[in-house]
């Protein structure tokens, strides 16, 4: 199998990832419940993880990352315990229901107004659009880092300062970006970050994460036990614990520390030169081919994901046949990003992504392109 769909779950990890996961499965107590060797082995791990990620995404602090099941769970954590009743927030048709759909819940259960930069045919946006759309009563700036349709990154240090000197919090999802492209929350002006372990940071599914900057008043989305504070009838104040409830995922989590390790020992600047090259060696190779239509601006720096349809033929019957026919995993249909395939006009038909990660080679791309080319043909 050519495995093309990384913007999903990188398939191929690391070795020294499955090693720490079935380390961790044959050692770890429950972490922050004990003071046996196997709950400190495994609350110095998760602390350490914690280190890692602020170091990796520039937060000031390292207590002030909590994990998550996943970029959606963070998603909901941020957006739900920072948006209040009758606030507004400014969000974009690039977004993934993950942020879609905890906005319309709080537009349709606490009377939000939301207000969405819109994204052109290309699926690009237009930065004047957020100075337009921001409002004195706009609470919260919510942006992806890069499509996980088109793969078109955004540049968050722009769009942080704007929402800044409008008085919005900036909220980022990160989850087609971490580990692959820069973030640093200081210099972005990103209150809070949002990140997946799945994906680029090539971890284990069920880990994830939310990175906030400052003091912020987030209220938890879940209550629990937290191993502090037991007498208390509330949830403690202090982070991460404040939106942790319940044990961790250790064992994922110390995947993820490994995994770390590997992205800062290869580094990221040569993760992102290498899906980079092989996005545009693919994206040159099906651009110009007759009966072929690409999505995106590849003009600029991008996530690796190269988003096409062929003729008008279904985006799933394309992606049965790379599959069964040629071996190429990708995704197809709708991605869950439904206002942005609206705007690029593929809402009924969906389309192929292809999405390159750290393991691909030059060999996989270019069978992956004969493939498109045939089916083309
Ligand atoms: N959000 C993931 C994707 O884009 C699953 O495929």
């Amino acid at each position: 199998m050519i495995y093309l769909d990384n913007a999903a779950t990188t398939v191929r990890k690391p070795p020294q990832v499955i090693d720490a996961v079935v380390r961790a499965m044959g050692s770890f107590g429950n972490s922050a419940r004990g003071t046996h060797e196997g709950a400190l082995t495994a609350s110095r791990t998760i602390y350490d993880a914690r280190g890692k990620i602020a170091a990796l995404f520039g937060c000031p602090r390292a207590d002030h990352v909590a994990f998550t099941a996943n970029s959606t769970e963070a998603l909901n954590i941020a957006i739900s315990g920072l948006v209040r009743a009758g606030d507004r927030v400014l969000s974009t048709d690039l977004e993934h229901n993950s942020v879609l759909r905890p906005l319309y819940r709080l537009r349709d259960e606490r009377g939000v107004a939301l207000d969405f930069v819109p994204a052109d045919r290309q699926g690009s946006i237009d930065y004047a659009d957020f100075e337009r759309l921001l409002h004195p009563d706009t609470r919260a700036v919510v942006c992806t880092h890069a499509s996980n349709l088109t793969g078109n990154a955004v540049d968050l240090a722009r769009v942080g300062a704007l929402a800044h000197a409008h008085g919005a919090l900036f909220i980022v999802d990160a989850s087609q970006s971490a580990g692959v492209l820069p973030i640093d929350m200081e210099q972005m002006h990103i209150d809070a970050l949002c990140f997946t372990g799945h994906k680029s940071l090539m971890g284990p599914q069920g880990t994830g994460g939310l990175c906030l900057r400052g003091e912020l008043d987030i209220l938890p989305w879940k209550v629990g036990g937290t191993g502090v504070q037991t007498y208390s009838e509330r949830q403690p104040e202090q982070l991460p614990v404040r939106l942790e409830a319940g044990t961790l995922n250790g064992h994922g989590i110390a995947g993820l520390s490994a995994a770390l390790d590997f992205i800062n020992e290869v580094g990221i600047e040569t993760i992102h030169a290498h899906e980079t090259a092989l996005m545009r060696r693919f994206y040159e190779g099906v651009r110009a081919l007759p009966n072929v239509q690409v999505y995106g601006d590849f003009a600029r720096e991008r996530a690796a994901v190269v988003v096409l349809n062929i003729g008008d033929c279904d985006s799933g019957e394309v992606a049965d046949a790379l599959a069964e026919d040629y071996g190429i995993a990708t995704r197809s249909g709708a991605h869950c990003a439904p206002r942005l395939h609206r705007a690029l006009g593929t809402e009924g038909q969906g389309a192929v992504r292809f999405s390159f990660g750290w393991y691909n080679t030059e060999a996989e791309t270019d069978a992956a392109i004969r493939a498109v080319e045939e089916l083309a043909r």
